[in-house]
């Protein structure tokens, strides 16, 4: 199990109270963090070609937002104030990243979207604005000053690089010291302003608009539904106006439109293809050593066998999803999978143990990078 990164919070008071309701500030969730990485690595990660990598340089009101991949010439020069450099997806690079996340597990996966690290200089910031997320900011090296507030005023300033707020006044206050966290519900208005030099891990949870679900469910629809039939009007009679569009077509679509169905098994598969679907930033290289089936099921019989941190696996009773795809895996799979997918790794098994369809599997996903021994 992670820390308990609620403090004096139980999980149930804060999912009751708190979640996607109210801000909260947690005063050393994490006592004494410091974070996992420094000003040289964290700029070392914004020149890497598959990082995405932002860097925010503030004028008085005025901020300019500019995309990595940077080259190490960009970020030499900025000066000690006024910007900060932000990683998107740090889970994926760096395993002290990943491991944090565990801390978080009393939240679905199923709602996680990544870890991101800002470095901010004093004066440094992204500025007022709000997030489609519930986030938990979590306080590392230095001091960050979190203004705040509750509001319905969501007016974005036109013509800027970046979603600011046009008017932006706080409710609260709290500056964060190392180790405290401050969650905050989507569409709270915040601007985080670094005091000293310093960084901060958001923790995201990504909340689709209802208009991302739709489209998401058509997409699905249009890749699975197979219909059969053609057009056809053997009874067509002379028409006086011939652009008419006939009353006997549009009869005839509507009736094959109706074909368009879905019940509650579409949606589950829709949802776990569409949340197991890696990033289009994401990659998977293979397996760094690949083994014949024979060597793995060795192996296993030695190593724990670990998700790829970039690796997706979810379930809804027996359906399984990896990286965007769907499939149901005999029943002997099952108790070993479910532990994968939980908690992303699974002990080592005496080869009696290992369902010969699962090792099978988990091959599979070797090979692909999905999976590796530690
Ligand atoms: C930051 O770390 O500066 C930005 C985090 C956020 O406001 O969402
Ligand atoms: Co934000």
């Amino acid at each position: 199990m992670g820390k308990n990164v609620l403090g004096s919070l139980s999980v149930k008071t804060f999912l009751q109270h708190y979640w996607q309701k109210e801000a909260h500030l947690f005063q050393q969730s994490i006592p004494d963090f410091l974070g996992f990485l420094t000003a040289k690595e964290i700029k070392q990660l914004a020149t890497k070609p598959d990082v995405q990598a932002r860097l925010i340089v503030r004028q008085g009101r005025h901020y300019e937002c500019h995309h990595g991949p940077f080259r190490p010439v960009d970020l030499k020069h900025l000066g000690e104030k006024n910007w900060t450099l932000l990683i998107q997806s740090v889970n994926h690079w760096l395993p002290e990243a990943d491991q944090l996340l565990h801390d978080f597990r009393f939240i679905p996966y199923a709602r996680l979207d990544d870890v991101m690290v800002s470095y901010a200089t004093p004066g440094g910031g992204v500025g007022p604005h709000f997030d489609h997320y519930d986030v938990f900011l979590l306080q590392g090296y230095g001091l960050r000053r979190w203004e705040i507030a509750k509001t319905s005023d969501l007016a974005i300033r036109p013509n800027q690089s970046l979603k600011l707020l046009q008017r932006f006044s706080a409710q609260h206050t709290h500056d964060l010291e190392p180790g405290d966290m401050l969650y905050l519900p989507p569409l709270w208005a915040h601007n985080g302003t670094a005091l000293t030099e310093c960084f901060t891990y958001s923790i995201g949870f990504r909340a689709p608009t209802h208009q991302e679900w739709v489209n998401a469910m058509l997409d699905y629809l249009r890749d699975e539904l197979q219909v059969s039939g053609v057009y056809s009007d053997p009874d067509l009679r002379e028409e006086r106006h011939p652009a008419k569009l006939p009353d006997s077509l549009i009869e005839q679509i509507f009736t094959i439109t109706q074909k368009i169905q879905w019940g509650k098994k579409e949606v589950i598969d829709m949802v776990g293809r569409y949340l197991s679907e890696p990033k289009t930033t994401v990659f998977f290289d293979g397996a760094e050593n690949s083994l014949s089936l024979q060597k793995f099921s060795q192996s296993w019989t030695e190593r724990q066998l670990l998700l790829n941190s970039r690796t997706q696996l979810l379930f809804h009773k027996q359906r399984f999803f990896i990286n965007g795809e769907a499939f149901n895996p005999d029943s002997s799979c099952l108790p070993l999978l479910t532990e994968l997918a939980d908690n992303k790794i699974i002990k080592p098994q005496v080869k009696s143990k290992q369902p010969k369809a699962l090792v099978a599997l988990l091959h599979d996903w070797h090979e692909q990078g999905w999976v590796y021994f530690s």
